[in-house]
C-alpha cells in the first residue's frame, strides 16, 4: 500500500515504508507500543507533513475506507484533526455526536458501535470519559479502534504529536530532560507522554502540587518534583498540562490564584530556563492559570506547531492501521 505521497510530481522519494512491518490492529495506548513502533509512526508522520504543505492537500491512500469519529466527550483539536486527516487520505468520514444520538433513549455504548460497524466502518476513532472504553470496544467490533482519549488513562495521538514536535525542534528525544507540569493525576496526556518519552530515552520529571502528583508515578520511571523553580534550569522541554477541573472532586489546591503563583509558566520563569527551552501545551490552554498569554504566544512556545504535527500524526496512524487491514485481506488472513 502506498502513502500516495510519492505520486505527486516534485515530491522527494518516500523513505523506507514502515507500513510493511506494522502489525498492530488498533492504537489503544503508547504503553503497548515498542520504541521501534513509535518511531515508525513518527517517521510516517514526517512524510505526511509534506502533503499538508502542498497546494492540493490530498493523497489517495485510504480511498474506499470509512472512518467514524465517535466522541462521547467534547473536543476541538482531536476530532477536527482526525476528520481532516481522514479526508486528506481520501477516506469517507462520518462524525457521531453522543449528545444528539440514541444513547439518550437507552442504547448502550457497545450496541451503538455495532450499529456503526454495520454501516461499514473500517476504523473507529473513540473518545470517552471512561478509562478503557476504547479497549472494551476493540473486543466487541471488528473495526480498527483508535483511542482519542479515555478518561485520565491515555491519549496516544497527543503523546505522539508531542514527541514529533520535540523531535523536530531538538533533533532527537534521547538524552533530553522533559518536565510535565501541573495536573498529572488527572491527565491522560501525562501518561501517554511518560510512556512515549521514556521509551525513546528521555528523562521525565513530573512537577505540580503534591495533591496532583501521585507518588505512585515513580513506578513509571519518572522523577517527582513539587518545586517548579528548582527543576526548570534542568529542563530542555516543559509540557504545560491543563488543570482537569472536570475530573477532580474539588479541594486539591486552595485556589486557582495559589496554583498560578507556584506553577504558572511566566516570562520570569522562562528566563530561568535554558535559552532554547521548548514549551508545549496540549490545549485547550487556560491563559493566566497554567501559562501567561505572553508565554503562550512567545518565541519558546510550540503550541500551534503541535496542532500542525497532530494532523500528520493522525494521517500516519490511519494509514498504518489501514495498510495492515489491506495486507491481512490480501493474504486471505483477515481478522
Ligand atoms: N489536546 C486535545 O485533546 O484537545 P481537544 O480536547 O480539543 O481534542
Amino acid at each position: 500500500m502506498s502513502t500516495g505521497v510519492e505520486t505527486e510530481p516534485g515530491s522527494p522519494p518516500a523513505a523506507a515504508n514502515p507500513a510493511a512491518t506494522w502489525t498492530r490492529r488498533h492504537l489503544l495506548g503508547l504503553e503497548d507500543l515498542s520504541a521501534e513502533e513509535i518511531v515508525a509512526i513518527l517517521d510516517t508522520a514526517e512524510s505526511f507533513s509534506e502533503v499538508s504543505k502542498r497546494s492540493r492537500k490530498k493523497v489517495p491512500a485510504l480511498q474506499g475506507r470509512v472512518v467514524f469519529n465517535l466522541f462521547f466527550e467534547n473536543s476541538t483539536r482531536t476530532r477536527t484533526s482526525f476528520s481532516l486527516a481522514a479526508k486528506r487520505l481520501s477516506a469517507d468520514t462520518q462524525d457521531f455526536t453522543a449528545s444528539s444520538s440514541s444513547l439518550s433513549k437507552g442504547e448502550t455504548f457497545i450496541d451503538t458501535a455495532k450499529n456503526i460497524e454495520a454501516m461499514g466502518a473500517d476504523i473507529m476513532v473513540v473518545r470517552h470519559s471512561t478509562p478503557g472504553a476504547p479497549h472494551l470496544l476493540s473486543q466487541h467490533v471488528k473495526s480498527a479502534i483508535i483511542n482519542a482519549g479515555d478518561g485520565a488513562h491515555e491519549h496516544p495521538t497527543q503523546g505522539l504529536l508531542d514527541l514529533m514536535t520535540i523531535r523536530k525542534a531538538k533533533g532527537s528525544i534521547a538524552g533530553l530532560t522533559v518536565g510535565l507540569l501541573g495536573d498529572i493525576a488527572h491527565s491522560r496526556v501525562a501518561r501517554s507522554n511518560i510512556w512515549g518519552l521514556t521509551k525513546l530515552g528521555a528523562k521525565v520529571i513530573v512537577c505540580g502540587p503534591p495533591t496532583l502528583v501521585p507518588r505512585s508515578m515513580e513506578k513509571l520511571g519518572v522523577e517527582i518534583a513539587y518545586n517548579l523553580d528548582a527543576i526548570l534550569p534542568r529542563c530542555d522541554v516543559v509540557n504545560v498540562l491543563r488543570i482537569q477541573f472536570e475530573r477532580q472532586q474539588g479541594g486539591l489546591f486552595p485556589s486557582v490564584g495559589e496554583y498560578s503563583h507556584f506553577y504558572m509558566m511566566t516570562e520570569e520563569r522562562v528566563r530561568k530556563g535554558k535559552p532554547d527551552l521548548l514549551l508545549l501545551a496540549p490545549g485547550p490552554i487556560n491563559r493566566g492559570v497554567e501559562l501567561t498569554p505572553e508565554v503562550a504566544d512567545g518565541k519558546h512556545s510550540a503550541i500551534l506547531d503541535q496542532v500542525t504535527n497532530g494532523l500528520a500524526v493522525r494521517m500516519a496512524v490511519l494509514y498504518l492501521l489501514s495498510a495492515r487491514m489491506e495486507m491481512k485481506t490480501n493474504s486471505g488472513n483477515a481478522d
